[in-house]
């Protein structure tokens, strides 16, 4: 899943590297761009963040329309070579790709039987491979030829020497475009679009075609395709950044997030969803990946305390495979941040080709998903850049919460009462900052630290292991606590770390019994409770204890994750890792 930009206009490097940063959370593991130029292209690649790029590209008066493009691997290692954009040995097309071709190998071991060099271990190579191989001067019917030979998904951004014109195709992965006054934007994600222009248009799947700065042809395989632009009314919010990284911007920007998702909701916006009714659904199945699973885990929680109808979970890449039953009385609900995770629109398709109603939590509301779904829940976070999702968590955890409580409050023919969720929303604070960073330098170099839990308390030890395991690069897992006795007792030594998650009432002495099991073998013990009457002698085994808000409501789970991330925001940064851009990581998985 990479970023990829394309422009026409003035000072093209310039815009094309400014563009790129903009989706640098597709992949950072290398850039490249390419622009045209009298002697052919010329093409700039680095390894690493763009910023690497930006240091050896040299800007000219004279290019007139660019490409770029940012990797995250996944054919090839990331380095120069595999780095986009990619060249035709002819030098005739050059183009960079965010997709995957399935068929690469295929097309390859064809063209290399042609005579073909490949120097890239890439899938995409063998795209501008195929282009010079079906050119017989006509760009379009080159470009239909080559892409009916794939398989897989892509958005393609293509030069072709001697065109001012930026050649594109698209099946499975987002595409955009803007035309301004003989300017021209192409980009994966319309966040690019920001200040550059008020409309955009929406490349379906299967079209292919051509822009340049006053013009747009698009055409499928039936001829040439009739496009409106859409206007871009998504409010971005505040992308700028006074903190030292994104990820503790966002964790700070949570309570406005939730405020916004509060207003949202309170103003009645959710006619769709209140028109579903849960008693005709046999099932309710939640599905996300990553942090957005974890969401899930907590979601369903809601839905089991106020409904009388069967609630799973299942992780996106898995649901395909895990034979579900789904029909029209299915009721499917997907979480996603940025509604672009491909596990996740997959498991939407399937969904949908079984009937089932289909609701989508997203936060980027123009995505594939919240086009594609039957409701679309926005969770109005406002753009999440760093790539370990905090507030969006949060806000995802809330938006279910909401649709809970919609949607039982319809099923009574009444108007649903948030006054709870005001009154928690008032009272957030953002904890003892000294506490967290203290617990941060504990924690930073110990390589076995577990979560355990119980009922929503196990998805919020879930979620706080996944945010030190991405941040940190601490090897963390969770446990059910109950389960501490059926074998992960024998991982506890002195050099072992348990984090409690204690704040579920009903089962407080047990889990308090799970962790003096651990305590005895030799644990340390971080705790994180809601309750001032917990045991002095249990109280004095803890090195840690984070004392949080008794909600006395689901909203517990968005009380307890916050200290969480804040604690591994601190332990990133005291062992020098950027939060925001770990290392193998992407904010948004376009591929399988
Ligand atoms: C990637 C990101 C995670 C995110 C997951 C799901 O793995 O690194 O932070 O939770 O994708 O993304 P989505 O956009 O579907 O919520």
């Amino acid at each position: 899943m990479c970023g990829i930009v394309g422009y026409i206009g003035k000072n093209v490097e310039s815009v094309v590297i400014d563009k790129l940063k903009k989706l640098e959370y597709r992949g950072y593991d290398s850039a490249g761009i390419a622009v045209n130029s009298p002697t052919g292209f010329a093409v700039f690649k680095a390894k690493g963040e763009i910023k690497n790029l930006e240091k050896i590209v040299k800007k000219t008066d004279t290019a007139s329309v660019g490409i770029g493009h940012t990797r995250w691997a996944t054919h090839g290692k990331p380095d120069e070579i595999n780095a986009h954009p990619h060249v035709s040995a002819d030098n005739r097309w050059t183009l960079v790709h965010n997709g995957i071709i399935e068929n690469y190998s295929e097309i390859k071991e064809k063209l290399v039987g042609q005579g073909m060099t490949f120097y890239s271990q890439t899938d995409s190579e063998t795209v501008v491979k195929l282009l010079q191989y079906y050119d017989k001067g006509d760009r379009f019917d080159t470009i239909s030829k080559t892409i009916s030979a794939l398989k897989g998904s892509f958005a393609l951004a293509i030069l072709r020497a001697e065109d001012n014109k930026i050649y594109f195709a698209k099946n499975k992965s987002p595409l955009y475009i803007a035309i301004k006054d003989g300017e021209a934007l192409l980009a994966s994600d319309v966040i690019c679009f920001k200040g550059f222009a008020e409309e955009y248009y929406v490349i379906e799947d299967g079209e292919y075609g051509s822009v340049d700065g006053n013009a747009l042809i698009v055409k499928n395989e039936f001829g040439l395709v009739g496009k409106a632009p859409v206007e871009l009314d998504y409010d971005f919010g505040d992308v700028e950044n006074v903190y030292d990284h994104y990820m503790i911007k966002e964790i700070y920007d949570t309570k406005n997030a939730l405020l916004n998702n509060y207003e949202y909701y309170s103003n009645g916006n959710y006619k769709k969803l209140a028109d579903l009714d849960v008693s005709c659904f046999d099932k309710v199945v939640f599905v996300g990946c990553g942090t957005a699973f974890n969401a899930c885990l907590v979601g369903a929680k809601f839905f089991k305390e106020k409904f009388d109808v069967d609630c799973f979970t299942e992780v996106a890449s898995e649901f395909r495979y895990s034979r579900p039953k789904l029909n029209e009385r299915s009721l499917v609900i997907l979480v996603s941040q940025s509604g672009e995770t491909a596990d996740t629109l997959a498991a939407h398709e399937l969904a949908k080709l079984n009937k089932a109603v289909t609701v989508a939590v997203v936060n980027v509301e123009y995505s594939t998903l919240a086009k594609a779904a039957d409701v679309c829940l926005p969770i109005k976070a406002g753009v999440e850049i760093a790539v370990a999702s905090t507030k969006a968590y949060s806000c995802q955890v809330l938006t279910l919460y909401m649709a809970a409580s919609i949607l039982e409050a319809s099923s009574r023919r009444e108007k649903p009462n948030f006054d709870q969720v005001k009154a928690f929303l008032d009272g957030l604070s953002f904890g003892d900052t000294e506490l967290f960073k203290r617990v941060s330098e504990t924690i930073r170099y110990q390589q076995k630290i577990f979560m355990i839990g119980r009922g929503a308390d196990y998805c919020t030890a879930n979620e706080a292991s996944l945010k030190i395991k991405e941040t940190c690069y601490l090897n963390s897992d969770t446990y059910f606590a109950g389960e501490l006795k059926h074998g992960f007792l024998a991982l506890i030594d002195e050099m072992t770390y348990v984090v409690v998650f204690a704040t579920e009432k009903e089962v407080l002495a047990k889990t308090i019994s799970n962790a003096e099991e651990a305590y005895s073998r030799g644990a340390r013990l971080i705790v994180f409770t809601c309750f001032d009457d917990i045991d002095k002698s249990f109280e004095n085994k803890c090195e840690f204890i984070i004392k949080v808000r008794d909600i006395g409501s689901g909203l517990q789970a968005i009380e307890n994750i916050i200290p969480w991330q804040l604690i591994a925001y601190y332990t990133s940064v005291s062992k020098g890792i950027n939060p925001d851009k770990p290392r193998n990581l992407a904010k948004s998985v376009t591929v399988e």
